[in-house]
C-alpha cells in the first residue's frame, strides 16, 4: 500500500495556522430570511489527516433551494440545514494538501461541503473534474443537466413541440429554453420578472417570445404568445404560471416540475395547479423531478453541452458575486430577481475568468 504523504507546498510546522471564512445558519427563518439568519465566522483550517484532502474553494453555488433547507421542513429529499452549522451546497475548488493518493495537489474537484473558503474531508467527499473542460471552473456548477433531464427525460420533448419555460432568465431556465431549441422545439416561449430580462430572452438568448409575468394576468400573456397552445412546460415557479400553462396546454401535454420559486420567494405554500379537470380532459402529465435521480445522464449531457459551447450555439449566462461575506445577501437578492443566469460566489484568490457568452 502506498504510504500517506501530506503534499502541502510549505511544511505545516513552519507556517502559521491556516484560517478561512465559513457561513453558518443562525436561526430558522419564518418566511423569507434576512441577513441576520447567517453569520460569517473565521475558523482555523486543519491539515488533512490520512485519507483526507484539503481543498481551497474557488467558486460556490447559490441556489434558491437553499432557502427551503434553511427553513427546515423543505419536503426535499435532502437534509435541512442545522442551526449553528455551515450550510452545505455545491462548490468547486483546488486540492492544496493531500493525505490520500487518490487526489493530488492542484487537482480541481467539486463537492457538496458548501459555504466555506476551505474544505477538509475524506477523499470520497470530492470528485475530480477536468480543469480544461470549461473556460471557468465555475461552469462545473452549472444547472444544464437539470434543464436537460427535465426536458428530455421528464417532459419527453419531441421535435416540433411548443415549449414554455418560466424563470427563463435564471440558471436553469436560460439553459432549458436553449436546449429545447437545440433539440428541435418549434417555438420557445418564456417568462421572467422584468422587461429587461424579457428583452434579453428574445435578444441574446434567441427565444421566440417572452413576457414579464408582472405585466397582467399570465394566462392572457401566455395565450397571446402561444395561440396554438403549448406541448411542454418547464416549470421553475408553480402558482399562477403553472395554472396558466395547464389551461393553455394541448392534449397530451407534459409538465416537468423543476422548482417552486413562487413558494421559495414568499416562504408560504403555493396555491397549486388549480382545476384538475383540465388535466384529466387533456390527459396531461405533471411530473416532479430532482437531479439526483438522473446523474447517470451527466456524461451524455456534458459531451453535448461542451460541443454546443464550442460551436457557439449556446449562451452560458453567469453572475459572479465577490467573496464569501457577500453570499448571504446575494442569496436573498438571487431569489429577489436581481441576477441573470447561474449565480456563483467567487472566493478569495480564485481566478477571474470570462465564461462563454
Ligand atoms: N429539481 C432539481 O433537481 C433542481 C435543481 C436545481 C434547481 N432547482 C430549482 O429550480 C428552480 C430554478 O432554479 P435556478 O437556480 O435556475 O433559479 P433561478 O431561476 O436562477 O432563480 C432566481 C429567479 O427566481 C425568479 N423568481 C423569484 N420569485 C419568483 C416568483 N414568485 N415568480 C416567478 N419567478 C420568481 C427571479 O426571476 P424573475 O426576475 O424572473 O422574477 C430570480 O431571478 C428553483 O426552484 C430551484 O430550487 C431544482
Amino acid at each position: 500500500m502506498k504510504p500517506f504523504t501530506t503534499s502541502a507546498s510549505t511544511p505545516a510546522s513552519s507556517r502559521p495556522p491556516r484560517t478561512g471564512l465559513e457561513a453558518r445558519l443562525t436561526a430558522r427563518p419564518d418566511g423569507f430570511p434576512t441577513p441576520d439568519h447567517f453569520e460569517i465566522v473565521t475558523t482555523t483550517v486543519p491539515d488533512p489527516a490520512p485519507g483526507q484532502v484539503l481543498v481551497r474553494n474557488l467558486f460556490m453555488s447559490l441556489d434558491p433551494g437553499m432557502l427551503l433547507l434553511m427553513s427546515g421542513g423543505s419536503r426535499l429529499p435532502m437534509p435541512a440545514y442545522e442551526v449553528g452549522e455551515v450550510m452545505y451546497g455545491d462548490a468547486v475548488g483546488e486540492v492544496v494538501a493531500s493525505g490520500d493518493p487518490a487526489l493530488g495537489v492542484g487537482d480541481l474537484v467539486v463537492h457538496r461541503l458548501g459555504w466555506r473558503e476551505y474544505a477538509v474531508a475524506g477523499v470520497d467527499a470530492f470528485r475530480r473534474v477536468d480543469a480544461s473542460a470549461y473556460p471557468s471552473p465555475s461552469m462545473h456548477l452549472g444547472f444544464g443537466l437539470v434543464a436537460y433531464v427535465g426536458l428530455m427525460e421528464v417532459a419527453r420533448l419531441r421535435p416540433g413541440d411548443t415549449v414554455f419555460v418560466s424563470s427563463a432568465a435564471g440558471a436553469t431556465g436560460s439553459l432549458a429554453g436553449q436546449i429545447a431549441r437545440l433539440k428541435g422545439a418549434a417555438r420557445v416561449i418564456c417568462s421572467a420578472g422584468s422587461p429587461e430580462k424579457a428583452a434579453h430572452l428574445t435578444g441574446a438568448l434567441g427565444f421566440d417570445a417572452a413576457f414579464d409575468y408582472h405585466d397582467g394576468p399570465v394566462l392572457d400573456r401566455l395565450r397571446a404568445a402561444a395561440p396554438d397552445g403549448i406541448d411542454v412546460y418547464f416549470d421553475n415557479v408553480g402558482g399562477e404560471q403553472l395554472r396558466a400553462a395547464i389551461e393553455v396546454m394541448n392534449v397530451h401535454g407534459r409538465v416537468a416540475v423543476c422548482g417552486a420559486l413562487n413558494r421559495q420567494r414568499t416562504g408560504r405554500p403555493d396555491d397549486g395547479p388549480g382545476d384538475l379537470l383540465s388535466v384529466v380532459g387533456k390527459r396531461l402529465t405533471i411530473r416532479g423531478f430532482t437531479l439526483f435521480d438522473h446523474l447517470d445522464r451527466a456524461a451524455e449531457f456534458g459531451e453535448q453541452f461542451r460541443g454546443w459551447l464550442r460551436e457557439g450555439s449556446v449562451v452560458y449566462d453567469e453572475t459572479v458575486v465577490e467573496g464569501l461575506a457577500s453570499a448571504p445577501q446575494a442569496l436573498l437578492d438571487l431569489v429577489g430577481g436581481r441576477y441573470t443566469g447561474r449565480t456563483v460566489v467567487r472566493l478569495t484568490g480564485a481566478p477571474v475568468s470570462t465564461p462563454v457568452a
